[in-house]
């Protein structure tokens, strides 16, 4: 599997790439599939999940799947009252403010998702050998700031709010939200999935120093817990070319890079410790073929002179996921650039 390869510094047998958001709108096969169904109703539907994220490689012929779910999918599996609303985002019927809503959150028992390893069972049987599975999951900020918000936020105010003027409830919802966490990647990886993705797409909120006193403990033994698997962790937010470091310390074996950063700067600042992962602009998708030869050129050869400096691997992706107004011609001539130049 090239993507493993990269992620653990062996000798890929092509360059390997996927998408995130790969599944989704930009796919007119998801658009037609999904018109009668909800997003949650999707994710619970072990066929569906699996057609859905069969989709993109078919189409694009990447060297990932990455399982069509949403880091609010264990949040709903055990019993937080929630919902995916379209052009929103999750929304939180009450948001978790004080201690006793950080007591009554539910803890997740693994047969509450019973639904997502089936599909990844489903999905074993399908995908060719030489396609990595991604599983995911939200890291504990990122789920944080969308209950105690109640939904996506600008500023997170409520957020930050609570871990600043009150680190002990901060640091209990935090507790339960890493258990909850562990118990969603174990789950998948039991299941059989390649490698894992922890999201904290929205740390870069934060200032290195407020991640590594609020954060960095908890994300560091979600990837501690998961090492013991032997399956390829990746580290990933957006807006975080201030905390790379700190990303990469808490324990991962591919830390992903968005636009920001320039991918053999990103390297160095994270010692070459690890592989790296992305980093086109989603939005040079839609500037044309030109565009997207030149970015890619640029981005590959970073990646190279990374790697000629010690860096593990590199694992071609965005630097976020793909825009839904993507056209999906735009994605696969993508794909085909990077396993050709
Ligand atoms: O292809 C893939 O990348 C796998 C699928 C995937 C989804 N959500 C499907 C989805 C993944 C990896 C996620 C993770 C996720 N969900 C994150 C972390 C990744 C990131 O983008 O930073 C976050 C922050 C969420 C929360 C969330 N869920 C948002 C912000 C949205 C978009 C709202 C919208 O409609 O624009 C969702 C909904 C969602 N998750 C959709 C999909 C395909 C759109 C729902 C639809 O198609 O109706």
């Amino acid at each position: 599997m090239p993507l493993i390869a990269a992620a653990t510094g062996g000798t890929p047998s092509r360059r390997p790439v996927w998408f995130m958001r790969q599944a989704g709108r930009s796919l007119p096969e998801y658009r037609a599939i999904r018109v009668d169904r909800g997003m949650l109703e999707s994710c619970f539907d072990p066929e569906l999940v699996c057609e859905i994220t069969m989709q993109p490689v078919r189409r694009h012929d990447t060297d990932a799947a990455i399982l069509f779910s949403d880091i609010v999918v264990p949040l709903k599996a055990a019993g937080v009252d929630l919902d995916i609303v379209p052009g929103t985002g999750p929304v939180i019927a009450s948001p978790i403010r004080t201690a006793a809503d950080v007591a009554g959150l539910p803890r997740l028992e693994p047969e509450a998702v019973g639904a997502v390893t089936a599909a990844i069972g489903l999905l074993i049987d399908e995908l060719p050998p030489t396609v990595s599975l991604i599983g995911f999951a939200g890291a504990p900020f990122t789920l944080a700031s969308y209950l105690i918000e109640g939904g996506p936020s600008r500023t997170y105010e409520h957020t930050k709010a609570m871990m600043l003027g009150d680190p002990e409830l901060w640091h209990a919802l935090m507790g339960r939200l890493t258990d909850l966490t562990i118990a969603f990647l174990r789950a998948q990886i039991n299941a059989g999935v390649d490698a894992v993705q922890l999201f904290d797409s929205w740390a870069g909120t934060l200032s290195e120093a407020a991640y590594e006193a609020f954060v960095a403990p908890h994300s560091m033994r979600v990837m501690a817990e998961i090492e013991q698997y032997g399956v390829p962790r990746i580290h990933f937010g957006v807006g975080t070319g201030e905390l790379l470091g700190a990303m990469t310390r808490i324990g991962t074996d591919v830390i992903g890079v968005d636009w920001r950063t320039p991918l053999d700067v990103a390297a160095e600042r994270v010692g070459r410790s690890v592989a790296i992962q992305g980093n086109l602009d989603p939005t040079a998708l839609l500037a044309g073929r030109d565009v997207v030869r030149g970015e890619l050129v640029r981005i590959i050869a970073e990646g190279e002179r990374a790697i000629a400096a010690g860096t593990p691997g590199h694992i071609v992706n965005l630097g976020h996921g793909v825009l839904p107004n993507t056209e999906a011609d735009a994605v696969t001539h993508a794909v085909e650039l990077i396993h050709t130049l």
